[in-house]
């Protein structure tokens, strides 16, 4: 079967990552099977310096032309200027509020043997698998007002923290459905003792419990999160929170796996599990969650496992291909296990590999795949 993949590898390491995501993929097509048809996409910086503009009219329609999105990573200190009209980043804001891509998937999973690579203690590591589910399209990244401006001789601005209870409603159900098929456990992270908005999520939250009698839920302060996530991470499983904890709580939990170069991410426009008509259907976004990394862009050491996972969470849940989403899955599993590493896993002088050869181990294992 042929499947149409929108490409946006933006800048920094972002095109060294998605490189060798194409590559694995082009492995999964021969052993499996399947075409997939690329169509890149400039987004970011580099969009910016050929249009003025983080992405344009015609990208975004292009991205709808297709069924799952592929994006690396914008920004990096060229588009940095806070005078700047345009930002990179303003690029992937749009992708999300436009695609409705209101549901960010971000599992943050621990390998026993990248234990090591974490500077957290071996015993709070054991047993650590969640997944932080961060709503995507709205709060302070889109509330207006959002602005700069002066007022005798003094400086201000303003960004906005905005919800309706229909964007928290959606967010929290894909939390009860991902918990439902995990351990039937749901925290949801606000700061109701401070915010209005956090109040009305957990009202929400309560309502949406209702559906699902099966699932505990369990709120938490997100400042309170902050800390067990890295004290006591085993006891969380499915995590749903607005989109600036969510943001800032995922980075944290890269600490976890050993490096933002494990964590991938998709974002999705329907909650899993309930049917949507595909006419409606947006293309969903597969990313790293990490960014364009300039410290280390154009080194060649980048690690492209973050990007490699985003394409093993497409293939399930944009094309419902789980044999090769596991395939993918596997074969990173493998070559952890047996030591391989690149250089921000690599602890202690041990040799690593470059963003390319860890690419080209992975499709050919994927090429000689045996379940
Ligand atoms: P970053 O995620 O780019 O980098 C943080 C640290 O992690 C750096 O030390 C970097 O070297 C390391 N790192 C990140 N990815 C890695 C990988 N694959 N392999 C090895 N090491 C890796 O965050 P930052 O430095 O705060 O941001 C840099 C730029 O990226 C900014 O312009 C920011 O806005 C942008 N950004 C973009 C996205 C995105 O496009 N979705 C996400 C985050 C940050
Ligand atoms: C992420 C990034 C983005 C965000 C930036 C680049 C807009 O940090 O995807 O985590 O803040 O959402
Ligand atoms: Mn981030």
């Amino acid at each position: 079967m042929k499947y149409k993949i929108a490409v946006l590898s933006g800048d920094g390491i972002g095109p060294d990552v998605t490189e060798e995501s194409v590559k694995v993929l082009g492995s999964i097509a021969k052993k499996f099977g399947h075409e997939f048809a690329f169509e890149y996409e400039d987004v970011g910086g580099i969009s910016i310096d050929k249009c003025g503009i983080a992405i344009t009219e015609e990208t975004l329609g292009r991205c709808l032309d297709n069924e799952a999105i592929l994006f690396g990573a914008v920004g990096g200190p060229k588009w940095d200027d806070p005078n700047n009209d345009v930002r990179p980043e303003d690029g992937i804001l749009k992708l999300r509020k436009e695609l409705d891509l209101f549901a960010n998937i971000r599992p943050a999973k621990v390998y026993e043997s990248l234990i090591d690579s974490s500077p957290l203690k071996k015993d709070i590591l054991k047993n650590v698998d969640f997944i932080i589910i961060r709503e995507l399209t709205s709060g302070l990244y889109f509330g207006e007002p959002k602005k700069r401006w002066s007022e005798s001789g003094n400086r201000f601005a303003v960004d906005t923290l905005k919800y309706n209870e229909e964007e928290i409603r959606r967010v929290v159900r894909v939390g009860f459905e991902m918990a439902r098929k995990r351990s039937k456990r749901l925290h949801s992270l606000d700061k109701m003792n401070v915010m209005a908005t956090s109040r009305l999520w957990r009202e929400i939250a309560e309502e949406v419990s209702e559906e699902y009698d099966d699932v505990e839920l369990i709120h938490m302060l997100a400042d309170n999160a902050a800390m067990q996530i890295i004290t006591n991470p085993s006891v969380f499983d499915v995590i749903v929170t607005e989109n600036t904890f969510g943001d800032i709580l995922s980075d944290e939990a890269a600490v976890i796996g050993g490096s933002m170069g494990m964590l991938p991410s998709a974002s999705l426009s329907s909650v899993p599990g309930q049917k949507q008509d595909k006419v409606s259907l947006k293309p969903a976004l597969y990313e790293p969650i990490h960014g364009s990394a300039p410290d280390i862009s154009g080194k060649g050491i980048a690690n492209p496992m973050a990007s490699i996972l985003s394409v093993a969470m497409m293939l399930r849940w944009s094309f419902d291909l789980y044999a090769e989403a596991n395939c993918i899955e596997n074969v990173i599993d493998s070559l952890i296990k047996e030591g391989i590493r690149t250089k921000d896993i690599a602890i202690g002088g041990h040799d690593f590999l470059k963003t390319y050869e860890i690419g080209d181990l992975i499709s050919e294992r994927v090429a000689n795949y045996e379940n």
